[in-house]
Formats: structure tokens, sequence, C-alpha cells
């Protein structure tokens, strides 16, 4: 048998281990500013407009260096881009294959296939970006504090260190990247896309339209999550009334 005392000492163990360890560390060094999400709240939907304009983005420039292993060519259905479209845009992507004599070959990518990754593996993109390695793309959103906010955020964060802070070689100042210096160069510019559904192109446009894009994959089920989620409220609301109704037919004649 435990003492009372060790119990207590036990319970109190486990409530200060779960306040530290769900203690967001990241957030609280920052302030991240937030913006407002076509996909935030209980009916939230990821605008597909956002979401194509962010793929764009991510394929002309992100994928030059960030892998994305997780994703399909073929989950660009989500976010209302046409299958015609997907088989054109994966055909244009080479990828590995055995030929019929059993030599490496390549071939053009189908929608069935993983989004192609720049580099072979992490010692050839390490070797390519000055020992710097782009994290996979896949679930970012989730991996991170802050979530799309914290992408747009360091993608708008560029700009001079305050007087008197010394960079290191191959890093640069970004206000939203914990310790300020990361080795990711700027990859956006205003106007720097020109977009195929002729949205202006600001930096904040562009910064917002990745971070959809990046959330959507991230979580390719949330639209029909959110649905079963609001269909289940609407049942257990029904169903609580229903229950009530019941409870006092029953007793209707014991009062
Ligand atoms: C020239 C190569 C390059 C390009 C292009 C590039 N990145 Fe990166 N990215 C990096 C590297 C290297 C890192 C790792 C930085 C570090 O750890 O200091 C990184 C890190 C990141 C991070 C993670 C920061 C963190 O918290 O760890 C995000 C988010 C990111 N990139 C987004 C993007 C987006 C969005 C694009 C396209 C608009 C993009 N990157 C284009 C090289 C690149």
């Amino acid at each position: 048998m435990m003492r009372p005392a060790s119990v207590i000492a036990l319970l109190g163990a486990c409530v200060l281990g779960f306040a530290t360890a769900a203690a967001p560390a990241r957030a609280q060094e920052i302030e991240l500013p937030t913006q407002s999400w076509s996909f935030n709240g209980p009916f939230g939907t990821f605008d597909r407009a956002s979401a194509q304009r962010g793929f764009q983005i991510y394929n002309e420039v992100c994928s030059n260096c960030h892998s994305m292993k997780l994703g399909y060519y073929r989950n660009l259905t989500g976010i209302g881009i046409p299958e015609e479209d997907i088989k054109a845009i994966a055909a244009t992507k080479m990828v590995p294959t055995i030929a019929d004599d059993g030599t490496p070959a390549e071939r053009p990518a189908l929608p069935a296939d993983h989004f192609k990754s720049p580099y072979a593996n992490d010692k050839a993109a390490r070797a390519a970006l000055n020992g710097a390695l782009p994290p996979d793309m896949s679930v970012l959103e989730k991996a991170r504090a802050g979530g799309a906010d914290y992408i747009a955020d360091l993608l708008n964060g560029y700009g001079d260190p305050p007087p008197g802070m010394k960079i290191g070689d191959g890093l640069y100042y970004n206000k939203y990247f914990p310790g300020h210096q990361i080795a990711m160069p700027q990859p956006l510019q205003p106007d720097q896309i020109v977009y195929a559904d002729g949205t202006k192109a600001t930096l904040e446009q562009e910064a917002h339209d990745v971070a959809t894009f990046l959330t959507y994959m991230a979580n390719p089920e949330m639209e029909q999550r959110k649905r079963i989620g609001v269909k289940a409220v609407i049942f257990l609301t029904l169903l609580s009334g229903l229950t009530y109704a019941v409870k006092r037919k029953v007793w209707a004649d014991v009062h």
C-alpha cells in the first residue's frame, strides 16, 4: 500500500509534468502576428484559389530545396486542380525507374507518384546548401508552433538585423526564426511570382498562399474531419433533446 502522502506527491509530479510538457516553448519566445485563414474555425475550408497559387509557389520556388516526401501529385485534387492538369504537372518531373534491361532509368511522373525530391538524400542536400538541411515540407505546418501563421511570418520576416547584432556566415536575419539567424536565404520577393490567375503577387500574398497550400498538404483530411465534427454535434444535440423528452414522459406520473 502507498501512503497518502506519497500518492499526493506522485499526483503533484504528474500535474507538474503535464504543465511543463504542454508549454509551447517557441511560441513564448517570439510573438507571431496572426492572420485570418479560410481554414480556421469549425466550418473552415481551404480557399482553393489561394491553395492553388500556393502550389504554384511551392512548385516554382520551394521545391528546388525542400522535399515533400509524404505528398502525392494526386493530392492536388483536394485543392481543386483538375485531374488532366495534375497529369500534365506530374509529367514535367522525371522520376527514377528501372529499365527493361535492369539498369536505372528515368520516366515522367504520374499522379500516383510522390512529389519529386530535389536531392537524392540529406547528405546531398547539405552538400549543396552550405551544410544546411531544408526540412521536409510534408507536415511542416504541424511540426512548428504557430503553424500557418509561423510559416507566413517567417517568409515576411527577413530584413536588416538590429544594430550590433552579428550574423554568422551563410546565415540571414529573420525576425520570426528562433534565434533570428536562418540558413535559408529569403525565398520570396514581391512580384517574384507571375500568378496564373492574375492575382497581384505582393510578398504578403505569396506568403499567405504558400502557407495555405502547406497547411492543406499537412492536413488533407481536415475538411472532412470538420464536417463529421459538425454532424456529430448536431446529432448529439438532437439526441439530448430527445432523451430529455423521453425522461419527462416516463417520469410524468411520478411527479
Ligand atoms: C535555396 C534553398 C531554399 C529554398 C528555395 C527554400 N528554402 Fe526553406 N529552408 C532552406 C533551408 C536550408 C532551411 C533550414 C534553415 C535553418 O535551419 O536554419 C529552410 C527552412 C525552412 C523553414 C523552417 C524553419 C524552421 O522553423 O525550421 C520553412 C518554414 C521554410 N524553409 C519554408 C520555405 C518556403 C515556404 C519556401 C518557398 C517559398 C522555401 N522555404 C524555399 C532552404 C530553402
